[in-house]
């Protein structure tokens, strides 16, 4: 990945996966630690809001950090792979097909991690099934990781 001096590309893929692993990981502890702890707590919901207020504007900033850095890797990584790809007619799965796949469970993933932490009545009832959409958030995680992993090691 890296050269003797870092990239553009680099950099933007170094604040991408640690941003990413930062949000995806908080998920899992929300679902696994702090939702059944909040939940069995006496003053749950104060504990609820003081955790709410801290952590929404760390997720929006993951967000656009996540967002940002993956348009500009689409950009710089991405496109000439898809170029590549399509000029060499290799056998697999298409880039964008791919691609297109991860940003949709991406943007589904930030949507929960931002339900979670939003106060609007219209989410309401997200956060009323925490634990259901916290795990389905995980586990689209887990497929975001692989996809985006088979893209990564993909032919520039
Ligand atoms: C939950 C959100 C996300 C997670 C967990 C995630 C995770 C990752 C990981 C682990 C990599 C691999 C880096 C490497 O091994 O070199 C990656 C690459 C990438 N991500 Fe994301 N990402 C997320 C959201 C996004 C979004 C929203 C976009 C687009 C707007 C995006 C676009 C990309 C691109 C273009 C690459 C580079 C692929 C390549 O090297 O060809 N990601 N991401």
């Amino acid at each position: 990945m890296f050269g003797t001096t870092l990239s553009g590309a680099d950099i933007s893929t170094l604040v991408h996966v640690i941003v990413a692993f930062f949000i995806a990981g908080t998920l899992l502890f929300q679902w696994r630690a702090i939702h059944p702890a909040v939940s069995a707590a006496a003053g749950a919901e104060k504990v609820r809001e003081t955790i709410r207020s801290h952590w929404a504007p760390v997720m929006r900033i993951g967000m656009v950090l996540l967002i940002g850095t993956g348009v500009y890797q689409l950009m710089v990584l991405g496109m000439p792979k898809a170029e590549l790809q399509k000029s060499s007619e290799a056998a697999g799965l298409s880039y964008h097909m791919l691609f297109g796949i991860k940003f949709l469970l991406a943007m589904a993933i930030l949507f929960i991690g931002n339900a979670m932490v939003g106060k609007s009545a219209a989410l309401a009832s997200i956060r009323e099934k925490a634990p259901m959409w916290l795990g389905l958030a995980c586990a689209m995680v887990i497929a975001v990781i692989v996809i985006s992993r088979h893209l990564a090691e993909m032919p520039a």
